[in-house]
């Protein structure tokens, strides 16, 4: 059992100084960022009425870019959120925040699109007049040495994934408040990120990334419902399937979670963060060949994908 109590997150990054003066892109105009604003009666502020994506730059290309334009198209479409830009006006300025800043690699992005500004404080979507609001964050980011030596701790919580019909977990949506409380009561379990079941009691997901265990050399995640439809978790699965290594997709409980020989959680920021316990309980022996295994595998698939032309 882990006795260092130090808090870390999946998404700790170590430190760099230029994200002081990073610019960052609101509605077209590229700005410092004590100058990017948006209204108080923002759709997004005022109701977490927005979508949003989390994109890596790797070697000048954002990794994945097509799959991580399909989510949230489709997540748009959903809401009736009209984009008003296309997938290649999006890439385009995704590039000039980049390029205003120097960076080609080791950088996240935030890709936030809003309603837009509300006529009035309610929540009626038509009062959404005019929008939608665009901005986009990059910022320098490496992904913390220690999340993988240390691995991650996860708590299990009383907050569940909810059902389809409920809020879609497939809705990367500004609003992330069953994620939220997920993550407080995993704090107070004295964890960093809370490991979230369904409504059936089977292991589903992360508060903020996807969830896999690894048992007897096979790989396993939930059956993909109640979970976010994660660019990473997919890329995992196919490299597994690629290189024959066993994947199941399936229902399953704490108890083959417990008993797992590693367990690891996938996202765009981290890549594959080992996870170190469950509940106080140490995951396998701290060894973690399979996903150190799939880390280089994702890692060649990364590089394969954007040094291509
Ligand atoms: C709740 C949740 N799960 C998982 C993920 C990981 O998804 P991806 O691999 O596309 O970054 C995210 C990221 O947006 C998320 O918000």
């Amino acid at each position: 059992m882990s006795t260092d109590k130090s808090t870390q997150t999946t998404h700790d990054a170590e430190e760099d100084a230029r994200n002081r003066d990073i610019k960052i892109y609101v509605n077209g105009d590229i700005v410092h960022r004590d100058d990017a604003k948006v209204s108080v009666y923002d759709s997004g502020f005022m109701l977490g009425d927005g979508m949003w994506e989390g994109l890596r730059l790797y070697n000048g290309k954002w990794a994945f870019f097509d799959e991580h334009m399909d989510r949230f198209f489709n997540s748009c479409k959903t809401v009736s959120l009209d984009v008003g830009m296309t997938k290649d006006e999006i890439l385009d300025a995704l590039n000039r925040t980049a390029a205003a800043n120097g960076m080609t690699d080791n950088a996240h992005c935030r890709m936030m699109l809003t309603r837009g500004i509300k006529d009035k404080p309610f929540q009626h979507p038509g009062l959404s007049r005019s929008g939608p609001t665009m901005v986009i964050i990059v910022e320098h980011s490496k992904p913390a040495d220690s999340l993988m030596s240390k691995g991650i701790r996860l708590a299990t919580v009383p907050q569940v994934r909810g059902l389809p019909m409920s809020q879609d977990a497939k809705l990367n949506s500004h609003s992330k408040l069953n994620c939220i409380i997920a993550c407080l009561q995993a704090e107070a379990a004295g964890a960093d990120e809370a490991l979230m079941l369904d409504p059936h009691g089977f292991v589903n997901t992360t508060n903020a990334c996807n969830f896999f265990i690894v048992r007897r050399g096979e790989v396993w995640s939930s059956t993909g419902d109640y979970c976010m439809n994660g660019v990473t978790r997919q890329k995992v699965i196919d490299l597994c399937r690629d290189n024959g290594i066993p994947i199941r997709e399936k229902n399953y409980s704490l108890y083959e979670a417990y008993g797992a020989d590693e367990a690891f959680l996938t996202g765009t920021f981290g890549a594959q963060t080992p996870v170190a316990s469950i509940d106080e309980k140490s995951i396998g022996d701290g060894e973690r060949p399979m996903t150190k295994r799939i880390r280089q595998l994702y890692k060649d698939l990364i590089d394969r994908t954007t040094r291509s032309a």
